[in-house]
């Protein structure tokens, strides 16, 4: 059986863990606190049973039983294929448990980690086998977005890459090559396009931060939830994606050449646009609504699986 270690049990390292134990591997799950340790199991045996009220996990209980939570990185690491680093999104710490798993782990094991966009050449250049380190950079929450981006650093190994995609496919992930290293990979980089551009707009007083959501989520989101950018315009004119540029380059153009001076994120803006959303949730709020996302999300992805063959 497979065997995978999972660094930092927090949101994401929780949810892979779901990932791989409804897979059917063997999961090691280590936290630096022990808090998150103790919570751990409860919170995947939660999520495992959630997905099969969805009919997306055969045996949640089966599945749960593949866990176990240990007491040290090292033992979490121990005889392990693959792990999945999750710990705090800090260079410094990146770093410190990239050289602590790298001298702990056989050679074969591939070392990969959560980061939302620190590249990996930052946090594995001195190690001796920094050859078998990547990032495969998740959506939150993994368990239910499969998308996973591979981005190598300049001395990945060729092979521990298409490895990684190997297990990731085989696990039910969806991964995505990034070719060569790009700050913020592509995930990021789109959604920061898309957000910058909404509070732009917010901004400017085009629009509510609500209507805006609602022109996502009932409009451009229903289409994304099953196809990208390119074959949504692929089918947004009769001949494809040639004839969509021909006919709206015009647009674009006038669009490109608009360029405001954008105020990126500056403390104002987003304050404001804050202000404009008109509510900030409790802790129990949000946790509130993340059952509800999760719960939609695991109805969404049971219907995308049941269309797999279209
Ligand atoms: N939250 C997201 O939307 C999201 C999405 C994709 C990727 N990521 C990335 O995943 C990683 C984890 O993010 P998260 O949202 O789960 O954060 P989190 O704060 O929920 O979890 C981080 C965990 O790391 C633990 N930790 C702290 N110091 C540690 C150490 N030295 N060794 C081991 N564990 C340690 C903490 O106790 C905590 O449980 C980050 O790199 C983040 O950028 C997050």
């Amino acid at each position: 059986m497979s065997k995978v270690g999972i660094v930092g049990a927090g949101l994401i390292g929780c949810s892979w863990a779901n990932v791989f134990a409804r897979a059917g591997w063997t999961v090691q799950v280590w936290d630096s606190n022990p808090q998150q340790c103790e919570s751990a199991k409860d919170k995947i045996a939660a999520s495992l049973h959630e997905l099969a009220a969805h009919g997306l996990v055969q045996d949640a209980d089966t599945a749960t039983a593949n866990i176990r939570v240990v007491s040290t990185l090292e033992e979490a690491v121990s005889g392990v294929d693959y792990v999945q680093e999750s710990g705090p999104e800090r260079l410094d710490l990146k770093i410190e448990l990239f050289r602590r798993m790298d001298a702990a782990v056989a050679p074969a094991t591939i070392l990969a980690s959560s980061t939302s966009a620190i590249v990996p050449s930052l946090f594995t250049e001195e190690l001796a086998g920094r050859a078998r380190c990547l990032v495969a950079h998740p959506v939150n929450p993994p368990h239910l977005a499969p998308v996973v981006e591979v981005c190598g650093a300049p001395w990945t190994d060729p092979t521990v890459r298409s490895r990684t995609r190997a297990i990731l496919t085989e696990i039910g992930q969806s991964p995505v090559d990034v070719k060569r290293e790009v700050d913020g990979f592509i995930l990021n980089r789109l959604q920061a396009a898309l957000l910058t551009e909404a509070f732009r707009l917010v901004e400017e007083g085009y629009v509510s931060p609500q209507d805006l959501d609602r022109t996502i989520a009932d409009g451009l989101g229903l289409r994304w939830a099953f196809m990208g950018p390119f074959e949504t315009i692929e089918l947004n004119a009769p001949g494809g994606i040639a004839d969509y540029c021909q006919r709206f380059v015009p647009w674009f153009r006038r669009y490109a050449a608009d360029p405001a001076p954008l105020r990126v994120w500056d403390d104002d803006q987003w304050r404001r646009a804050d202000a404009a959303w008109g509510q900030t949730p409790s802790a129990e709020q949000i946790a509130e609504k993340s059952r509800w996302r999760n719960e939609r999300m695991a109805a969404l992805l049971a219907h995308k699986r049941a269309q797999k063959n279209f």
